[in-house]
């Protein structure tokens, strides 16, 4: 009984819609009707600038952070935390508080990696701003990170135990359900994509000119 209620609070953390929750109270905007439409990080920097993205890109971690770390909090040891932190990036993907339309999966999925492990995360961190000095789109990065970061999973505990020392199955299946669902997430941006038309940042080998 326990579990279950720690897994619907993760949800409801999850569901807490970041972007849209801070552009109506303090810019009195819906990013939802701007930029890409989406509720996550990238679209809050679009639409509200780096004050802003930058509060929402944490706070979207820190909910996947969060629920990660229930079980160790409240003394729960039958369940993989993994599960707690899936729980998180299903509220922000389908958030109650927000007609269950919400982000793209990616921030939140970063915040379980930084609740599994830090240093895994510092590493997959790294992974994730290499990708995106190189291609200059948040879209083509999260979803080459996630394949990334999923194949790492399997080969770190062999070449670089320091930073993930044990195979962990449940870490790797999780990973890998995680970035089809980031694809399927990202199906209009692969559109923009292939078309050219895909929004890009202003730094970068690729940057917006
Ligand atoms: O995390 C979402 C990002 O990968 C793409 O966001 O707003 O460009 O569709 P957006």
């Amino acid at each position: 009984m326990k579990v279950i209620i720690l897994m619907i609070i993760a949800y409801l953390l999850g569901s807490i819609p970041s972007g849209v929750w801070i552009g109506k109270i303090f810019y009195h905007k819906d990013i939802r009707q701007f930029g890409s439409g989406n509720t996550g990080t990238t679209n809050t920097f679009r639409v509200l600038g780096k004050p802003a993205g930058t509060i929402v890109l944490l706070m979207d971690i820190l909910k996947g952070t969060f629920a990660t770390l229930l079980p160790a909090i409240f003394h729960i040891t039958n369940i993989n935390p993994l599960w707690f932190g899936v729980c998180a990036i299903l509220g922000h993907t389908f958030p109650i508080f927000a007609g269950f339309k919400g982000g793209k999966a990616v921030a939140t999925s970063a915040g379980m990696l930084l609740g599994y492990s830090p240093i895994f995360f510092i590493y997959s961190a790294t992974i994730f701003v290499i990708c995106l000095f190189i291609t200059s789109m948040v879209s083509l990065t999260s979803m080459i990170a996630a394949v990334l970061i999923t194949l790492s999973t399997v080969i770190l505990p062999t070449v670089w135990p320091s930073v993930l020392p044990e195979h962990n199955w449940l870490l790797t299946i999780i990973a890998t359900g995680l970035t089809l669902f980031i694809f399927y997430r990202h199906r209009d941006n692969i559109k923009r994509i292939k078309n050219g038309t895909e929004s890009r940042i202003p730094f970068g080998l690729n940057r917006q000119k």
